[in-house]
């Protein structure tokens, strides 16, 4: 079999069989097919894509690249969300903690963030303490004793998406909706959950910009995973502005404590509670039941409800901080965090109704006041970032504080509060938006 021949077939939209693209992943972790190969025949699969079967077959072939976790020492059903990827999604510190202190058995591996969209892990470490690094031993050990675990992807899992994801970070081959589907499901099929729910972003911050790329995506990863005997439930959310009121990291660990403590911003509210209710009706909690029943959502929404009012779920995120070495004083004090040397409120230019944002450039913002990276060696800044106080179809006066930036780099703030503003339309026109859960 020549890589060549593997180029030249799908160049000219042909299907790849299982034995061409086991022979391409198997050849291109292990160093014999070279870059230059590996990124044609990326560039080939996003102009002709894929169909369901090579979509399939490449998932598999990847998810066994490396490491498969085994979690059956854990007891009963094991729960994971993973969202595709937006600016200001705090979700997972939010759901994590909410389902363990009903019981499920939360297994979550996150990364870290590149570019606009930041990542879980770098949101975490914005914590004292806080170790993202478990072994297996103490991953499965955490899970069984609290509950709840998230750390960052251990070092053989998915070897081959780690080399093509880095690859087609530079050569524009990250868009394509085969592509993402094998990326995401491998790691998830490696890392063992046997119940995922997939918040699949829609809009001007997300891959997908549309609904209907959006739901090919979701469709996509949903047959992918139970083909795999995985029950997967996928969400398609509103991706047109930050999720929340807050974009960085350290801001964004905060603003999860406020909607833990039941005072969270009402969208962020509503579809973590949307997500944590799909992932507790389908854990053994609630029998591994049918998300689409009415009164199994009735019951799974009172009992979010209450262990939030209660104080459970913000309990349960402390002594999951504590477990993974973090110094959880911060949820009392703030202060505890690193502050940042400069903030600037930005005001609004002229009266009217925010009308749209471009929230990947709000993601960009967020980066170079020092919150993301530009390269996968830069180093973050836990304190840079930016909290957001007025939301889409909000009415704002002249001069009305809209946001504020943070950062470390003084020199920065006035390129981010130009591009900030020009990330927002502002018409005196009211426009809605639409609704969060699409
Ligand atoms: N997230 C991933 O893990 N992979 C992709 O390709 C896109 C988003």
């Amino acid at each position: 079999m020549r890589m060549y021949d593997i180029i030249d077939k799908k160049k000219r939209g042909g299907a790849l069989t299982k034995e061409e693209i086991e022979f391409f992943v198997k050849g291109y972790v292990d160093g014999s097919i070279p870059d230059y190969q590996a990124s044609a025949l990326m560039m080939a699969i996003w102009y002709k894509g894929m169909d369901k079967r090579e979509t399939a077959d490449l998932t598999l072939a990847m998810a066994h690249s490396g490491d498969m976790i085994d979690l059956s020492e854990i007891p009963g059903v094991k729960v994971d969300k993973h969202s595709t990827g937006g600016i200001g999604d705090k979700t997972t510190l939010i759901i994590g903690p909410i389902l363990a202190s009903l019981g499920a058995k939360v297994v979550k591996m996150s990364g870290r963030g590149l570019g606009a969209t930041g990542g879980t892990i770098d949101k975490l470490d914005s914590i004292p303490g806080f170790s993202s690094e478990r072994t297996d031993e103490d991953f499965i050990r955490q899970v069984i004793e609290i509950g709840v675990v998230d750390a960052a992807q251990s070092g053989n899992l998915v070897p081959a998406d780690k080399k093509m994801y880095a690859l087609r970070d530079v050569t524009a081959t990250v868009d394509s909706i085969p592509l993402i589907a094998s990326s995401i499901m491998s790691k998830k099929l490696a890392s063992g959950a046997d119940v995922i729910v997939l918040d699949v972003k829609c809009g001007t911050g997300a891959f997908m910009q549309d609904y209907e790329s959006a739901k090919s995506l979701a469709e996509a990863m949903t047959e992918i995973g139970e083909m795999c005997g995985r029950k997967v439930y996928a969400f398609i959310t509103d991706m047109n502005e930050p999720l929340g009121r807050a974009v960085g990291n350290s801001v964004e660990v905060l603003e999860a404590v406020e909607v833990l403590r039941g005072q969270g911003e009402e969208r962020l509210t509503k579809l973590c509670i949307e997500l944590s209710k799909c992932l507790l009706i389908m854990s053994d909690v609630m029998g591994c039941g049918d998300y689409n029943d009415e009164n199994l959502r009735k019951k799974a929404e009172e009992m979010i409800r209450e262990t939030i009012a209660s104080g459970k779920a913000l309990e349960k995120f402390r002594e999951f901080v504590r477990a993974q070495g973090g110094d959880d004083s911060f949820v009392d004090d703030p202060l505890v965090l690193k502050q940042p040397l400069y903030s600037r409120d930005i005001a609004a230019p002229k009266d009217g109704y925010l009308t749209r944002c471009n929230a990947s450039e709000v993601g960009n913002v967020s980066c170079i006041l020092g919150a993301g990276r530009i390269t996968k060696e830069d180093k973050i800044d836990s304190s840079a970032g930016i909290r957001v106080y007025k939301k889409l179809g909000d009415h704002v006066d002249t001069g009305e504080v809209m946001a504020t930036l943070y950062t470390d780099k003084e020199s920065i703030l006035d390129e981010a509060e130009k591009r900030f503003l020009n990330a927002y339309e502002i018409d005196i026109n009211k426009t809605e938006p639409g609704p969060v859960i699409l």
